[in-house]
């Protein structure tokens, strides 16, 4: 009689998962409109009223992702009273680390001190930390990580031409970073994710490598958006999306404490606020205004400075909804650490 097949022992998670901590860094070089108007023949006037922008950060060259990434990530460490030694994995989104491989997050996660942790990048642009958000939830209750660190960061000064009129004055840097561990009660709520591939035209790079290389003048593989389309998507699909996800944690909009979409513009913030009738009581992140469109950072930096400005207090309920090149897009409700 043949010998009967190993079981095998399954991993075994916590009960819930919680964002524990959260940290950002805001490169130290403020670009103010004037800065940028005269390439793109635009002005502050019109940047301010179709964007809601007045300023944003942009990295020096010691700002690099690695040490925004790292510094967002110890402020988060802390923010949380996690050592790093306990940090199981390190989640990286992002679009502006500049090589192929290896991952940004193996890096930060040595720099930090990590025993070796898992670590690994993601691609999802816009919606990138969302998404890190999603995977750690269930990885700490799935029992293949005890507590995750998730960064946003990026330098998307390095990749935006300064002469294109529909990106120039939009794209910006910085990190926010969280730390995901286990929770008595629940802290992050089911995620409502997906992709309309059939839309990824309307962000992307504008070359490859093999372009680059064919090219016989240097070319930098900047950012190519068509906003108009984008602003339309994200201000009517977006808002279902954020009431799916408000729905599926069992929230109404009225037990909603702050609402923290991506900044991607600021009107695109009042539109999804409008159409998801969130009533007046819910605070809505407008970091925007002085830190334009960071991306994977705009999240976590977006509910930084609400926790700082004390319009986000620990407890409080929170919306994050997200969306970019791809089109990628995730939101999910969360307890403010
Ligand atoms: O983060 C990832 C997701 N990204 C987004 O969600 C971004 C979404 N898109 C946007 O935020 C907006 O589309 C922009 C802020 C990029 C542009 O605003 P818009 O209201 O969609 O402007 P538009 O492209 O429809 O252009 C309107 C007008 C045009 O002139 P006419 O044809 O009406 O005479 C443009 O030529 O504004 C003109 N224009 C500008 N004028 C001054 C376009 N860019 C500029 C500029 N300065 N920089």
């Amino acid at each position: 009689m043949a010998a009967a097949k190993p079981a095998l022992r399954a991993p075994r998670g916590a009960e819930h998962a919680a964002l524990l901590g959260i940290g950002a860094y805001r490169p130290s070089r403020v670009v103010p409109n004037s800065e940028l108007v005269e390439a793109i023949d635009s002005s502050d006037e019109w940047i301010q009223q179709r964007s809601g922008i007045r300023s944003r950060r942009w990295a020096t060259p010691e700002e690099t992702v690695q040490m925004m990434g790292a510094s967002a990530a110890r402020a988060a460490l802390e923010d949380a009273g996690v050592d790093a030694k306990q940090i199981d994995c390190v989640i990286v989104a992002t679009v502006t680390h500049l090589v192929q491989t290896p991952a940004l997050a193996t890096m930060i996660a040595h720099e930090l001190g990590t025993e070796q942790a898992a670590a690994f990048d993601i691609s999802a642009a816009c919606a990138g930390f969302c998404h890190g958000i999603a995977l750690a939830d269930g990885m700490v209750r799935a029992g293949s990580a005890g507590h995750v660190l998730v960064i946003g960061v990026e330098r998307l000064s390095d990749i935006t031409d300064l002469s294109d009129r529909g990106t120039a004055f939009i794209f910006a840097d910085g990190a926010g970073a969280a730390v995901v561990g286990p929770s008595d009660v629940p802290g992050i709520g089911p995620v409502v994710w997906g992709s309309d591939g059939e839309q990824s035209e309307l962000i992307k790079s504008r070359a490859d490598w093999r372009d680059v290389l064919a090219s016989p003048e240097p070319l930098m593989p900047h950012l190519v958006m068509q906003g108009n389309p984008v602003f339309r998507w994200a201000s009517f699909a977006m808002a279902k999306i954020g009431q799916q996800a408000l729905d599926e944690a069992g929230i109404s909009a009225d037990q909603l404490d702050c609402f923290v979409p991506h900044q991607a513009n600021m009107r695109i913030v009042d539109a999804l606020a409008r159409s998801m009738k969130l009533p007046a009581t819910v605070r809505i992140a407008r970091d925007i205004a002085e830190s334009g469109n960071t991306s994977a950072a705009s999240v976590p930096l977006a509910l930084a400075r609400m926790k700082a400005d004390g319009e986000a207090r620990s407890g409080d309920t929170a919306l994050f909804i997200a969306f970019g090149a791809g089109l990628a897009y995730a939101a999910q409700v969360v307890v403010v650490p």
